[in-house]
């Protein structure tokens, strides 16, 4: 990014949802100065994806013993059709008014999920914040309004006819934890059983998993984040793409980080949706 040429990084930073840059004061004048003198352009289109399922890195995690949970034939219709509106449904009831962990003390409603039930494309993130708690909706605040420009800015940039409501978004535990702490491994696992329903029941094509706390649970897994992300992992047979967390991206000088979320998601849109 650093030889990009000005319509390249302004391109990057449309898809990743800023809509205004503002220079940080003491910088300003340094970077005008830098903004006079010409540079290189750059071509800084990836190289073509393969659309053959991905490759992993990691060795998946506890797939090979999975079996389908009960409720996909259960909540069907009987004869075994998969109906993932009514599973998410029975999931939701299942849960009900839930106290099983101390998280249930602090909130003010639980947040699910949402999206489309028949999602080829599914975001996991951590938990809800506190926009997220008062609404019972994920990812509405500050860190959600970036994701979704991120997801309809770069599905549109790359030609690809979604927008977020074409997506399902949802967290590893569904209460705000207490000052926006980091859940618990306890926290996550009892939480966890419900998440893992839910991806049984829609089964999309690929999981964008957001962040190093969601993918320690999603992929069992102690690798950190920024080794894990850009590399395709695996949850029961479906592919994984971890990539940074957007409340990540909005703090200041990590640059790095955004090019590579945003190129993480360019991979993940087009092989779910080419
Ligand atoms: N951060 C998350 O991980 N999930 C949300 O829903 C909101 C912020």
């Amino acid at each position: 990014m650093a030889d990009a040429s000005l319509p390249d990084l302004l391109r990057f930073y449309r898809d990743l949802g800023f809509t205004e840059l503002r220079a940080p004061r003491i910088f300003a004048a340094t970077q005008a100065a830098a903004a006079s003198k010409p540079r290189p352009a750059a071509n800084l289109r990836p190289a073509p994806l393969s659309p053959a399922a991905p490759a992993m890195r990691h060795e998946p995690a506890s797939v090979w013993n999975y079996q389908p949970s009960k409720d996909i034939i259960q909540a069907g219709t009987g004869d075994g059709e998969r109906v993932p509106e009514q599973i998410l449904l029975k999931i939701q009831q299942d849960m009900g008014e839930c106290t099983r962990c101390v998280l249930h003390q602090g909130r003010t409603k639980i947040v699910f999920g949402n999206g489309n039930p028949s999602a080829k494309l599914v975001f996991v993130g951590e938990g809800p914040g506190s926009d997220e708690d008062a609404q019972g909706l994920p990812f509405v605040g500050r860190a959600g309004q970036l994701l979704t420009q991120m997801i309809n800015n770069t599905a549109t940039g790359e030609g690809i006819s979604i927008q977020r409501d074409d997506v399902y978004i949802c967290n590893v535990v569904k209460c705000r934890p207490p000052g926006n702490r980091a859940p618990e491994p306890e926290e996550m696992k009892t939480c966890g059983q419900f998440l893992d329903r839910q991806l049984d029941a829609i089964r999309p094509r690929a999981i964008c998993v957001l962040g190093g706390t969601a993918a320690k649970y999603l992929l069992d897994t102690s690798v950190g984040i920024t080794k894990l992300r850009g590399e395709w992992q695996d949850w029961h047979g479906i592919p994984v793409m971890p990539t940074f967390h957007p409340s990540f991206l909005l703090r200041a000088y990590n640059k790095e980080g955004k090019r590579q979320t945003w190129e993480d998601l360019k991979k993940v849109l087009h092989y779910v949706y080419d």
